[in-house]
């Protein structure tokens, strides 16, 4: 086992890890945040996304003791006593939130996008989110929720 120390969502957390650990078994299965999602477990889905040191990451297939030292903000640390972040408000106004197993992520990578590009055009958008997939309703209510937030009234 390797101890590992992270910042997560502002709270610093030691845990032991196995050399072969990924980041995202040990927010769900350690930490107990289970915001983050496995869906294809191979770096595909993007269901896991979270930001690590505020760049977007697969966590399924990002190992737990290469981030050691790192800064962590999962899906449960996003909103702050203010409220929901305005990320997570335009999905809830759009109709983004589709389903539990890909918002997270989904919401992860919208962040991300908006934290390097704080307004994209819709062609950013819908590059920067192909690597969130989902299999329902379409990718038309995700890519207007970006672009809400994206909106100078959402910030
Ligand atoms: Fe990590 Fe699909 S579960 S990319
Ligand atoms: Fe999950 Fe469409 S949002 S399958």
């Amino acid at each position: 086992m390797n101890t590992l120390t992270l910042e997560v969502n502002g709270e610093r957390r030691t845990v032991d890890v196995r050399a072969d650990e990924p980041l995202l078994e040990v927010l769900r299965d350690r930490l107990g945040l289970t915001g983050s999602k496995e869906g294809c477990g191979i770096g595909v889905c993007g269901a896991c996304t979270v930001l690590l040191d505020g760049r977007m990451v697969s966590s399924c297939i990002q190992l737990a003791v290469l981030a050691d030292g790192g800064r962590v903000t999962t899906i449960e640390g996003l909103a702050t006593a203010a409220g929901l972040d305005p990320v997570q408000r335009a999905f809830v106004e759009c109709g983004g939130l589709q389903c539990g197993a890909c918002t997270p992520g989904q919401v992860m990578a919208a962040r991300a996008l908006l934290d390097e590009t704080p307004h994209p055009t819709r062609a950013e958008i819908v590059r920067w989110m192909s690597g969130n997939l989902c299999r329902c309703t379409g990718y038309e209510q995700i890519v207007r929720s970006v672009e809400r937030a994206a909106e100078p009234a959402a910030e």
